[in-house]
């Protein structure tokens, strides 16, 4: 099975992909996908009309490093008019390799108030105009990220649909708009999914392991795995699952300097893109995650919700070398 696949004429070099998620997956956690691996990595949604009316911190957001490459930017909006202005704006000021329209998100500010996300899915010829007119806007490949449906499943219908207007992949999160994040995301639609398009297909959903990943690719047959919440605080999920599915092998467990580097490095990394303050409060969530399965942590974890600037980061990081 080759590693090799492509979305349009970009080149995508392994089968582990990284979700958009936000407040999240910006330039600095992308970067460390990278980092780790990720054959593609995608950023998290921007709104068109964010876009269109030039709100600095979503133009803020359209900041990428090129080391982050092939990447993909999210957008979400139900207008036409403003999805291709919005479009074409990224294009221009951001040059990502591909960008993706959000068929997905069951959030009501996006899906109820906006129609946009997960609710496209009610309404196939709509959904078909949309991608259709995004697709002819720029000269880069369309991915299109899809749930099971709204309320009713529909991920087959939708995916041919957004395959006959032009788009060049479609990812796959096999739960419903009403499931949100619960249950368990149904595997078998992804196959269904697979079987009836000729693009290729990213799978999504539930994988926290390396063998995850690689039953992902065997029970679905899908093109490459993308994977969100497995990551926060484990990026080297990416490099385990690459090692599993690609040479048969276990990677070592991450070690405890291996984490204190890491989150280091991830501040660092914030730092370069957010003001002390906004890093400081994105750095507690994720601090939180890096720390997560050390041991006695507790004293650790009450400095972390409590850090408010870049003397008490290093203060942690001090904490944490005192148990190396
Ligand atoms: C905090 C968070 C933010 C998310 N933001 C987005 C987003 O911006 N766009 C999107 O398509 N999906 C978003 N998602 C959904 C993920 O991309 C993914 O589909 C979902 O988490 C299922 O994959 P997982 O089980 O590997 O986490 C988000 C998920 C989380 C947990």
């Amino acid at each position: 099975m080759s590693k090799i696949w492509y979305i349009g004429k970009v080149k995508i070099t392994n089968k582990i992909v990284s979700a958009p998620m936000a407040g999240i997956s910006n330039s600095a956690f992308r970067r460390i996908c990278r980092q780790m691996g990720a054959g593609l990595v995608y950023a998290e949604m921007v709104s068109d009309k964010a876009v269109v009316y030039q709100n600095k911190k979503t133009l803020d957001l359209l900041q990428m490093h090129e080391e982050e490459r092939p990447i993909v930017q999210q957008l979400f909006g139900s207008e036409i008019k403003t999805m291709v202005q919005a479009a074409q704006i990224i294009y221009q000021h951001m040059r990502p390799d591909i960008i993706d329209i959000n068929m997905g998100c069951p959030v009501p500010k996006v899906a109820v108030k906006n129609k946009a996300g997960c609710a496209l899915m009610q309404d196939e010829e709509k959904a078909f105009q949309l991608v259709k007119a995004v697709v002819a806007s720029v000269p880069i490949p369309v991915s299109v990220k899809i749930r099971s449906g709204y309320d009713k499943i529909n991920a087959v219908a939708i995916a041919k649909v957004c395959e006959k207007a032009g788009a060049s992949a479609i990812v796959v999160h096999p739960r419903t708009r009403k499931q949100g994040y619960s249950g368990k995301a149904d595997w078998q639609i992804i196959k269904e999914v697979k079987n009836n398009v000729k693009v290729p297909v990213i799978g999504n959903g539930d994988v926290l392991t390396a063998e995850d990943a690689s039953n992902m690719l065997k029970e679905t047959g899908c093109d490459a795995v993308m994977i969100g919440r497995g990551l926060l605080g484990n990026p080297w999920l990416i490099k385990e699952c690459l090692d599993y599915i690609e040479n048969d092998s276990l990677t070592a467990p991450v070690t405890l300097d291996e984490k204190i580097k890491m989150m280091a490095k991830h501040f660092h990394y914030l730092l370069e893109i957010k003001v002390e303050k906004v890093a400081i409060l994105q750095m507690r969530q994720l601090a939180l995650w890096y720390v997560k399965n050390i041991p006695h942590n507790r004293e650790l974890k009450q400095m972390i919700v409590k850090m408010k600037n870049k003397k008490d980061f290093q203060a942690i990081i001090k904490k944490c070398q005192e148990r190396l």
